[in-house]
């Protein structure tokens, strides 16, 4: 048999994950191309559930032009799960995201679940966080003074960019992503850098970690908790 493709293993992640979802209850989604797999088989229960909370403008839209309501976060209470993907999660549940500047709306809502239940392909699972670009929400007029506090830390931070000018958040905010970190203490690393000033959030998931991990392998769909 070939070997499936990453995007076989999304679908695969995406539909398992509807296991998770809790018949009744408004489930939390969050944002990606892995997420987008999750959206569609959603469809196939959208009868069961009263909607979801989302975690982006995009995913709001998928998730209506299927049929599913959204709702506002503030207008629901606690949710009994938040699906979502990441760009990478440790062995801890640990995550970096962040890669589709969903960031920090995707923290909210993960704050309001009971359980996060993250969906990936292999290639995401990793030793120590933080070979992938870190991103971090921030205030325009904050920027650079973030730059050059990554860079007192040994990190090169980078304003992202979207058809040439600084791409603009569903908050209204930029993302600097930042590499040659090693974040061998996410906790603490989180803590930290969400209390700069003009830092809206940092892609750290440490604190809102994964308490289940669906992971797709070439082998099937790997649970970890
Ligand atoms: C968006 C995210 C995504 O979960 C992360 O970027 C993974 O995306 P994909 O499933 O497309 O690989 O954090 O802000």
């Amino acid at each position: 048999m070939n070997a499936l493709t990453q995007d076989e293993l999304k679908t695969l992640v995406g539909q398992a994950a509807l296991a998770y979802v809790v018949p009744g209850e408004i489930v939390g989604v969050g944002t990606g191309s892995t997420v987008n797999k999750f959206i569609e088989a959603l469809a196939s229960m959208k009868d069961r559930i009263p909607g979801a909370v989302s975690s982006s403008v995009a995913s709001t839209e998928r998730l209506r032009a299927l049929g599913i309501p959204v709702f506002d976060a503030n207008e629901v209470g606690e949710l009994a799960v938040y699906i979502d993907g990441a760009d990478e999660i440790d062995g801890r549940g640990f995550m970096v995201k962040g890669g589709g500047a969903a960031l920090t709306r995707e923290k909210i809502v993960a704050a309001e679940a009971r359980r996060f239940v993250c969906i990936a392909d292999e290639s995401k699972l990793v030793a120590t966080l933080g070979a992938f670009p870190l991103p971090v929400e921030v205030i325009p007029m904050a920027t650079q003074r973030v730059v050059r506090q990554f860079a007192a830390l040994g990190g090169v931070a980078r304003v992202r960019l979207k058809d040439g000018v600084p791409l603009v958040t569903d908050n209204g905010q930029h993302i600097v992503d930042v590499t040659g970190l090693s974040l061998t203490d996410p906790l603490a690393f989180e803590s930290e850098v969400n209390q700069w000033p003009g830092v809206v959030t940092v892609g750290v998931f440490a604190h809102q970690k994964a308490q289940v991990c669906l992971l797709g392998t070439s082998g099937g769909v790997k649970t970890l908790k």
